[in-house]
């Protein structure tokens, strides 16, 4: 296992549309040693979610994992997911607005609107199809990292542009101080 490097806001791979993985592909053994690496460079950079493209591999997999964390108060429980050619079937019209940062986009905050609710179908690692309905937190975290296969960032899609803020800056007058917002 390797935790792999990032490609960061500018990297032409981060605006690519990312290809479908295979049956053959997914289960073969490097692949399956491509989402370890995936899963193990989420959890070293701190993220709650990782897309392929991100680790500059053009494919359709993300990761998303989420612990209750004492930086992330406003982070919910959210076991393993690995999803691999993941496609919505779903997309409220109905939209929350919140708050959101990213492994490839280093030092920046911005206020982002996504669906309230979603589902989507996608395979698992093992190629199994699986479907995922939700309103929860991980609803906003799937639309940020599918966002990531199709060459989209969240700065592309800040609901209100003067709420783009840096790092620190952002955490004392967004958030004066309290806590983290996860990262995907
Ligand atoms: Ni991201």
């Amino acid at each position: 296992m390797a935790v792999l490097p990032i490609a960061k806001l500018g990297n032409p791979i981060l605006r690519k549309i990312a290809e479908p993985v295979s049956i053959e592909e997914l289960l073969s053994e490097g692949f399956q040693l491509f989402i370890d690496d995936m899963i193990e460079t989420m959890r070293a950079k701190d993220g709650v979610g990782l897309a392929a493209p991100q680790v500059f591999q053009s494919k359709q997999l993300v990761v998303i994992e989420s612990h209750l964390n004492p930086r992330y108060t406003e982070a919910p429980e959210i076991s393993l997911l690995v999803l691999v050619n993941p496609l919505f079937t779903f997309l409220s019209p109905e939209k929350v607005e919140g708050w959101e940062g990213c492994l490839s986009v280093d030092n920046l905050r911005g206020k982002v609107k996504r669906s309230k609710k979603t589902a989507l179908k996608a395979l698992d690692r093992k190629g199994e199809k699986i479907e995922i309905e939700t309103d929860t937190f991980l609803a906003v975290i799937l639309q940020h990292e599918i966002d990531h296969l199709h060459g989209r960032l969240f700065v592309d899609q800040i609901s209100d542009v003067t709420s783009l803020s840096q790092l620190e800056e952002f955490n004392r007058y967004a958030l004066g101080n309290k806590e983290q917002i996860p990262v995907a």
